[in-house]
């Protein structure tokens, strides 16, 4: 068979050209990084969880009506996708406190928010992808007005659906960070959500015991990562028959 052409190679994810046109093949690495690549390591089975857990809720947000890139799942780490242009910011909402807001606004980790906050942070590594307002976006050309609005509504509709779907499983959403591609229909565009899903792109916390179950496990060394998302995997049902057990990740710096 011929070699597939591979278009990008981000952290955690390859792209490959797809089977048709307009399709990508997204195929999930074990890699790990945090603070902008300062610390990184693998994690033996990530992949493959991350694969399945996108798989499970991009299909959920699909069925609900929220369009997504997922078409369906290829392998144990590969799966097809529609090719998006993506825009280039991330979308965060935020349910409780944790991570940058905290430092950014001196909030303590763990209280809640009067309302889910919808933050825009431009996707730059170099700059450490600083927060932006819809001023600079819409004044710089990264995303119009009718985009922006449009994200989030994406990013709070999937964000009161991926809350129901883990709160049935005793894990509360805190966070989430959505990526948002462009699809054409000859001059028509859509918004779809893309990128992944995936407890590396959001906070999730276990109701009953706080334990953190997302790559602040990674971030923080707080334990084993592979056990954490295996226990999400678990929970949801989507656990891969070949991951019996947890493998201790490997950090290389
Ligand atoms: P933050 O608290 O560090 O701003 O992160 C908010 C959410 O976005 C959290 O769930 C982690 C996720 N996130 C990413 O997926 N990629 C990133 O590069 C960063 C900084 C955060
Ligand atoms: N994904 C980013 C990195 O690799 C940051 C993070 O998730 O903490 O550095």
């Amino acid at each position: 068979m011929a070699r597939r052409k591979k278009l990008y190679e981000g952290k955690a994810k390859i792209l490959y050209e797809g089977p048709e046109p307009g399709t990508l093949v997204q195929y999930f690495k074990d890699d790990a990084t945090a603070f902008n690549s300062k610390k990184k390591g693998v994690v033996d089975g990530k992949g493959v969880l991350n694969n399945r857990l996108s798989e499970y809720f991009m299909s959920g947000l699909n069925t609900i009506g929220v369009p997504t890139h997922f078409i369906k799942r290829i392998n144990m780490r590969e799966q097809l996708i529609q090719q998006v242009e993506i825009i280039p910011l991330e979308v965060v909402v935020r349910n409780i406190a944790a991570g940058s807001i905290c430092e950014r606004f001196g909030i303590e980790e763990g209280a809640a928010l009067p309302r889910p906050i919808v933050e825009f942070f431009l996707k730059n590594d170099e700059l450490g992808d600083p927060l932006v307002s819809e001023e600079h976006a819409i004044a710089f050309g990264w995303a119009g007005q009718h985009d922006l609005d449009e994200m989030i509504a994406l990013a709070l509709r999937s964000n009161d659906f991926l809350s129901g779907v883990m709160l049935a499983v005793g894990i509360r959403l805190v966070d989430l960070k959505l990526e948002i591609g462009r699809v054409w229909d000859g001059d028509f565009q859509r918004l779809v959500v893309a990128d992944e899903i995936s407890p590396d792109s959001c906070r999730l916390w276990d109701i009953d015991s706080s334990r953190k179950l997302d790559k602040d496990v990674f971030r923080r060394d707080l334990g084993n990562l592979a056990e954490a998302y295996t226990e999400i995997a678990r929970r949801l049902g989507v656990l891969p028959s070949n991951i019996t057990h947890a493998v201790k990740p490997h950090v290389i710096n």
